[in-house]
């Protein structure tokens, strides 16, 4: 039976800790901003809008909220992004994803100042991070290193296999095993022998989207297993990419959805943002 890696309760101490931080912060008279920018209505992006919204309030920053309509053109976005750029009461900004269609994320993403870019998505952080020098790392992926550190799993010279190469969790997260020292396979839709190179994982990070696609076939014994998925059915209940009831009993370590990744990500943006007004 695998141990439950608890990433509620990781990330409640995760929250406490930046509480007592920013409580520290503020005797030396340092406060923080976070500009959180939602552009339309989608239902799930005004839930994690919501949820970071009220991260802020508990850990004790401000955060100015910019709910735009979803008519708004790519140069009233930028506009707004190059005036929180040059605002020095704002430390951090945050452009809730994805944008309508007719805005270019790419742009968008380019336009928040690298100092300012608490998701870590500018091309400037992630070059930083490739090279292994100081720069905002993205959410779910340090997340995941946070857990497992807090964890105790060793990483150092094991086998990490990775299933999906997004920009915001295969590949950093790729870069991140790299730097903990671990030997890193990441793998993708055209890889071949998916099933075989997973079963040589010591420690496996699933993020690619699939509901319970990977099933205890693909689990060596013994190996952690980390699930990124987040799937919910016609009856509201959710589910990950690794199909939980099988991995369980075969994995030593594993993260459940509900209540595994999904609550790091919310306080790795925190951390972030905490690190943004000590810069
Ligand atoms: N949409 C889904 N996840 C994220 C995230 O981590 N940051 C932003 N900005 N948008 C998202």
């Amino acid at each position: 039976m695998a141990q439950l890696i608890d990433g509620k309760k990781i990330s409640a101490q995760i929250k406490e800790e930046l509480k007592e931080q920013t409580a520290q912060l503020k005797e030396a008279g340092i406060e923080g901003t976070l500009a959180v920018i939602q552009v339309g209505d989608d239902a799930a992006s005004s839930v994690y809008v919501r949820n970071k919204k009220k991260a802020c309030e508990y850990i004790g920053i401000h955060s100015k909220s910019y709910e735009l309509p979803s008519e708004t053109t790519q140069k009233e976005l930028l506009k707004l992004i190059e005036d929180l750029n040059a605002d020095d009461s704002v430390n951090g900004i945050l452009v809730q994803l994805p944008v309508p269609a007719h805005i270019d994320e790419k742009t968008i993403i380019n336009a928040i100042s690298p100092d300012k870019d608490v998701d870590g998505f500018h091309p400037e952080s992630v070059g930083s991070l490739t090279i292994g020098q100081p720069g905002f790392v993205s959410c779910t992926p340090a997340g995941i290193i946070e857990l497992l550190k807090r964890s105790n799993v060793e990483m150092d010279g094991k086998n990490c296999v990775i299933v999906g190469r997004s920009n915001i969790v295969g590949k950093p997260m790729a870069l991140l095993m790299l730097r903990e020292n671990a030997t890193v396979t990441v793998t993708h839709s055209h890889t071949k022998h998916l099933k075989e190179i997973c079963r040589n994982a010591d420690i496996l990070i699933v993020a690619i989207g699939k509901k319970e696609f990977i099933t205890g076939e693909y689990i060596k014994p013994g190996a952690v297993v980390i699930d990124v998925g987040i799937h919910r059915d016609e009856n509201n209940k959710l589910s990950g990419d690794v199909k939980y009831e099988e991995a369980e009993p075969i994995a030593s370590m594993i993260t459940p959805v509900p209540g595994g990744v999904g609550p790091m990500t919310i306080a790795m943006l925190m951390h972030n943002c905490v690190e943004a007004m000590t810069r």
